[in-house]
């Protein structure tokens, strides 16, 4: 759940909607013509240098007095976002709250902005990069999570034990013997010096019913990816860097993460991280990495799963992972 509306309708849409008055199709295409003029013109929507500045500005508000984050938008409109970390607010039933999380950055992406339908709801925006809260429901009292806001397994052993698990079934694996193959049999494989692993999941469920251990078996692929290709490259594996990033991280995947020395790095370092090295692995995240990636770097290799809708894949600035990756893996999962 999120402080301000998240919805991200991905394309532009005529469709009706209520919305205030002024905010006819007409005026929504005069109002945002200089956004497509940009994106037309090749300017990125994500820099490293506006990146780097987000995190620099979150890092510093964990420590102020009078935490603030300023965006600049790419036609020059600024907004500044105040940090409300811990805020409460009543939750809809009696003897609830609803908490504040840490700030999390939402990625607009040029077909968020160019959205009719996001128009008609929030009006015109230049902000490529916003910043707010989810929040989280909890007793008032007691403080403690309700259900589907906690996990089910607190117990770092038993989610040890279990990602260990799925490292062993994964690799005896077919999909862990072609991957291997893959990766050994290639020629002109590009040097690689890091894996960067985006919106795995948190491994700790918050439902026994529903444990699918997809985020295991996904940080099992980045392990053995760090160590075949550094096998390959006749290195220890230890010169693969693997880092990860997920906002949804509990402690108990932190702590186990670490154990297998993998960095782990705040929304969005990781992005940051990307270049001609890197190997980009992610998985129905919930931000735009393709879109993201595509304005930042040109990773040597991506590795992600089938998107349903992939039609921006064909006319946006993300064509580049279609023509120019010399290596590129999708899995297709159900
Ligand atoms: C639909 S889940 C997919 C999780 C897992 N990859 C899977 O296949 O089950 C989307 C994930 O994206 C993560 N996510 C959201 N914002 C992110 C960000 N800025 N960077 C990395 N991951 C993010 C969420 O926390 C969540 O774990």
């Amino acid at each position: 759940m999120a402080d301000t509306d998240m919805s991200d309708v991905q394309e532009s849409d005529c469709e009706d909607i209520h919305c205030p008055p002024g905010r006819d199709y007409d005026t929504f295409m005069q109002e945002t013509a200089g956004i497509r003029q940009l994106y037309e013109a090749g300017v990125p929507f994500f820099t490293k240098e506006q990146l780097q500045d987000l995190s620099r500005q979150l890092k510093q508000a964990e420590n102020s007095d009078k935490p603030e984050i300023l965006i600049k938008g790419l036609e020059g409109t600024e907004e500044t976002f105040e940090v409300k970390t811990g805020v409460t607010r009543a939750g809809s039933e009696p003897g609830t709250e609803w908490v504040l999380k840490a700030p999390a950055i939402e990625y607009r992406t040029f077909g968020f902005l160019t959205s009719y339908r996001a128009y008609q709801m929030d009006g015109y925006s230049d902000l490529s990069l916003r910043v707010l809260h989810y929040m989280e429901l909890r007793d008032e009292v007691t403080k403690e999570l309700l259900p589907g806001f906690r996990y089910a397994v607190d117990s770092i052993d038993i989610i040890k034990n279990s990602f260990t698990s799925c490292i062993q079934t994964w690799e005896a694996s077919e999909s862990y013997a072609q991957l291997q193959e893959i990766v050994e049999s290639r020629e002109n494989f590009p040097p690689i010096t890091k894996i960067v692993a985006l919106a795995l999941g948190s491994m700790q469920p918050r439902s026994l019913n529903n444990w699918d251990h997809r985020s295991e078996f996904q940080h099992a692929l980045a392990l053995t990816l760090r160590d075949i290709v550094g096998k390959r490259q006749g290195e220890t594996s230890g010169n693969v860097q693997c880092y990860v990033q997920d906002p949804a991280y509990t402690e108990v995947d932190k702590s186990i993460l670490k154990t297998y020395n993998i960095t782990i790095l705040e929304d969005p370092d990781a992005f940051v991280e990307i270049d001609a090295s890197t190997i980009v692995l992610t998985f129905a995240p919930d931000v735009p990495v393709r879109q993201i990636v595509a304005d930042i770097a040109r990773p040597a290799m991506m590795i992600w799963n089938t998107c349903e809708e992939e039609r921006w894949m064909h006319n946006g600035r993300e064509q580049f992972m279609y023509d120019y990756l010399p290596y590129q893996l999708r899995v297709f999962s159900s």
